[in-house]
């Protein structure tokens, strides 16, 4: 019998053409509604391996399902939404898609900064809503960006592709992580500071740390109020890393002056949610990667590494 491959989420038959010529390959149908997780559970009761999307809880009761499961190619670089630790346990392998989307999302990131700074998205509404009676002096003026402070929390690979940007804007560039990045130093005159020194510094602070128990909540009513009264705050890297409530409520008191959220503790965001109410949030819906080259590169990582694994072979990118 040929193993089975289940993928969570409709992709285009090109991208899995190469998986249909030697397994058995089914896929959810449709590509803007995540599979029920009864489904889910059911498909890897019966899987070989699982391709992914973030918005698929991988956790103990998946992973223990049927017994057969070899391989998890989660489409994202980000991987907190897999029980990496139980599947380590199981010996099943994790896979992730770093590296091919580092310049895409350093792009969306670094858009948010300006988007946010420049009130982008505040004065395109403006014009299409006819509210553009004449030119005047601080018409929509927002701060710059060129030779002010960027502070990058998280400097992997996504931090240092956006601190190259910000080096082109001629920003001072700050950064925090669990360990220092001496090329980043080296290469761009980054600047390693502590938390605090960060928040304090910076003109632009950039969350772009992953999801884990220590990073869950950094930034809350404490991390905003160190925070310079004029700062952006930008994050393009998971949503639970930000209270929001606290974002909320340091944006709505003019505690900091505007912020750019690709990602949120919940996803999609309801319209409802207050910080959709605020002028000066540029909200996204979690479009980081999503530009078509690399979205597709990110599909095919994952078809590779799960044909590597039901071949025997070591995948490209395993969740070490
Ligand atoms: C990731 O890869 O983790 C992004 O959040 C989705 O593209």
């Amino acid at each position: 019998m040929k193993p089975y491959v289940f993928i969570s989420r409709k992709l285009p038959e090109n991208v899995i053409a190469i998986l249909k010529e030697k397994y058995t390959v089914e896929m959810w149908d449709r590509e803007d509604v995540p599979v029920p997780y009864d489904v889910f559970l059911q498909e890897a009761r019966k899987a070989d391996a699982l391709l992914t999307m973030l918005s698929e809880p991988v956790n103990e009761e998946v992973l223990e399902a049927g017994g057969k499961l070899k391989i998890i190619a989660n489409m994202a670089v980000g991987y907190d939404n897999v029980d990496v630790e139980t599947a380590k346990r199981l010996g099943i392998t994790v896979t992730n898609t770093p590296e091919v989307l580092n310049d895409s999302t350093a792009d969306l990131t670094f858009a948010l900064v300006l988007a946010a700074a420049r009130r982008m998205v505040e004065a395109a509404e403006f014009v299409k809503k006819g509210n553009w009676k004449s030119w005047s002096p601080l018409l929509l003026a927002g701060q710059d960006v060129h030779h002010k402070t960027i502070g990058i929390v998280g400097m992997g690979n996504i931090g240092k592709t956006v601190a190259k940007r910000a080096a082109g804007f001629d920003m001072e560039i700050l950064y925090h992580n669990r360990s220092r990045k001496p090329d980043a130093e080296q290469e761009l005159g980054a600047q390693y500071v502590s938390f605090d020194e960060l928040l304090e510094r910076s003109d632009f602070v950039v969350c772009l740390t992953p999801l884990t128990e220590e990073t869950r909540n950094l930034f809350n009513r404490n991390a905003f109020q160190k925070m310079k009264g004029k700062a952006v705050f930008v994050n393009a890297s998971r949503g639970p890393v930000v209270n929001e409530h606290d974002l909320y409520e340091a944006l709505k008191a003019g505690e900091i002056a505007a912020a750019g959220l690709d990602v949120f503790a919940e996803e999609p965001i309801g319209e409802d949610h207050p910080l959709l109410e605020l002028k000066n949030v540029v909200a996204m819906p979690h479009i980081g990667s999503a530009s078509i080259e690399t979205r597709y590169a990110m599909m095919q990582l994952c078809v590779e590494n799960i044909d590597l694994v039901l071949s025997g072979k070591k995948p490209k990118t395993p969740v070490e």
